[in-house]
Parts: C-alpha cells; structure tokens; sequence
C-alpha cells in the first residue's frame, strides 16, 4: 500500500472512531519530513522566504494548460501522508521549500545573476536510489505551483523506478515513454491537470522494456527541446534516476538547466557525492540539498538548513 493510501486508511478509521481533525493540521510526519540544505558549491545566497502569495482565481487559472485530462489529487491524504499542500503555506515543511524554490525560480524566469539557457527545466537528482529524489520533486512542484506567477509541469522521469503517481495515490497512466516512442502522441493529451492551481503532471507512462534507452534517445532529446520552447512561462521539474547507476540521467542532465542533487543526510559519502558531481560538470547551476537531517542535530527549532549555489564548473 502507498503512503497516501495508508494516510487515506488511517484518516478514515480516525473519523470512524470520532476523532475530529483539523483541517490545516501539521503533516504528522513533520518530525522526519525535513528537508534541509547544506553543502556550499560556490556563492551563497541569502536564505530569505517572502510571503507566500495566494493562487490566482479559478477564473483566470491555468490558461496556458491545454490538456483534456483531469485528475483529483486527495489533498487531505497527500498532508497525512506528509507532503505540502496549498492550504498549509504556513507550515514547517512549506518554509523549507519556500527557501528552496527562490533562486530556482529567480533562474528559471531570468532574474538570476545571468540568463541560462533552458533555465525552467529543473532535474532532482542524487547520487544513489532511496534519497528522496521523487519526495523533494513532489514538494517543490507543489511549492511552486503556490506561487501567483508559475505554472508548473511535474514529469516523472525516474522511468526504471516510477514513483510520483504512486505517492500522489493515483492510478499508472500513460506519460513520458509513450510520448517519446510514439510521436503521434502529444504532450497535451497526456497531461493531467489537478486539483492544485497550477499544477500539471506528465506520468512516466506505459512501462517499456527498453525504458532507460529511450530516455537517452534522441526522441527524448527532441522532446525535452520542444517542452522548453513550447512552455517558455512554465517551470518543468523532472524527478530522475540517480546519477551513479546507470547513464541516462547524465544524458538526460546535459540538457536541463538546473540540477538539484538530494543528498541523503549521514548515508551518502563524500565520494559518492563528488562522482554524482564529476558526472553532470557541464550543468551551468547546481543546487543542493541536504535531506533527512536529524531535527535535534542544529539550530534554533532544533534543525538548520542552508543551501549550497553552484555556477559554472565550481565545486
Ligand atoms: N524529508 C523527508 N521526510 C520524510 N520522508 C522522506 C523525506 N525524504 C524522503 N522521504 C521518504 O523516503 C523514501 C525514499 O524517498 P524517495 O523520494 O522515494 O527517494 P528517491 O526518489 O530518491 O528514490 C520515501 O518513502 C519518501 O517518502
Ligand atoms: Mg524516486
């Protein structure tokens, strides 16, 4: 059973014994949902979260959406299950990633320090499976999708080891394999719309045998081009495979314009980090973030968190 369906389960027999909740409760799993960012790569920015500003009414929504499909998302489970949802702007885990998307965005839209090419194109990567790629890809979608100004297209790009449908509590659908092996196919007519102002989702699709080659074809290639180009104004964000082992998230790397690298907090050595960084030099900016960092181990609420900005090829 996935984590929403258990959330789900679990709020069900809690209502069937009584209990009252609260509708803009903490996520109970606020003690191990935290991310935190270390790690300098070059220049550090200030952390500084600006208010969080509300999402656009219904009836100037979504314009540049163009797609048939629609699919609900439970957000009552998804804060059980401990992930952000827009009624909790407030919360611990909506200030971390407030912190988190800024200078992601700032690059994305052109405001960074200098412009980058295919800035809006966003990779979650880490060294290794199990660091909380697709948590970290879910939770920064959804963020960002708060904002007034952003659209966001969350793709599941992790097509060995699919996750987002799952953690979402949505059924398989098709997605991003059946676009770059059919291409007749198009984007829009894949596309779920949700119930979170904003935010589109592009599933991995129909599992294939050939999966990992096709997401380093040139199809895939070709297809990446066409998403940048044909949604300029929406910020992409691709949960990926981890960069150690295998080699189609470096191809997929080549071609994004942001990278950020999860690094799971006391498991991931040093060495490891470095050789996932030696892989994707060529990436103009480089984030990272440190996830899963014990609350009690700093700072003033009992956790810290700061990030590290990388330019060029500094390290
Ligand atoms: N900050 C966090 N707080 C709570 N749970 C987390 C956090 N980061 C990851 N997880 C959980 O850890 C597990 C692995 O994370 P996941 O995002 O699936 O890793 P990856 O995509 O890198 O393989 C999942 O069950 C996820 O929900
Ligand atoms: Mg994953």
């Amino acid at each position: 059973m996935g984590l929403i369906e258990q959330a789900a389960k679990r709020l069900e027999q809690l209502r069937q014994a009584g209990v009252e909740l609260p509708d803009d409760s903490q996520p109970l799993q606020a003690s191990t949902a935290q991310i935190a960012a270390a790690f300098s790569l070059g220049e550090k920015t200030t952390p500084e979260g600006g208010p969080e500003i509300a999402p656009r009414d219904a009836s100037t929504a979504a314009i540049s959406i163009h797609s048939s499909k629609r699919t609900d998302l439970n957000l009552e489970a998804m804060e059980a299950a401990g992930l952000l949802v827009p009624s909790q702007s407030r919360g611990l885990l909506a200030n971390e990633f407030r912190v988190i998307k800024r200078p992601l965005i700032a690059n994305a839209m052109g405001k960074g320090e200098s412009p980058i090419a295919n800035g809006n194109l966003i990779m979650i990567t880490s060294a290794l499976p199990g660091e909380g790629k697709s948590f970290t890809a879910v939770n920064l979608a959804i963020s960002i999708a708060m904002e007034l100004d952003n659209t966001v297209m969350l793709v599941d790009a992790d097509v060995a080891r699919p996750s987002v449908l799952n953690m979402l509590g949505l059924p398989p659908a098709e997605g991003l394999l059946d676009v770059v092996k059919d291409n007749s196919l198009d984007i829009s007519q894949i596309l779920l719309r949700t119930n979170i102002e904003n935010l589109s989702i592009l599933p991995s699709g129909t599992p294939h045998p050939r999966a990992t080659e096709l997401l380093a074809s040139d199809a895939m290639i070709r297809l990446l081009d066409d998403m940048s180009k044909r949604y300029p104004d929406r910020i992409i964000i691709f949960d990926s495979p981890p960069l150690l082992m295998t080699t189609e998230a470096r191809a997929l790397a080549s071609h994004m314009g942001q990278i950020v690298i999860v690094v799971q907090s006391g498991d991931t050595t040093q060495a490891a980090v470095s050789e996932a960084l030696s892989t994707i030099e060529a990436c103009p900016l480089k984030m990272m973030i440190l996830n899963k960092i014990n609350r009690s181990a700093s700072g003033r609420y009992g956790y810290g968190y700061a990030y590290g900005y990388g330019y060029g090829n500094e390290k």
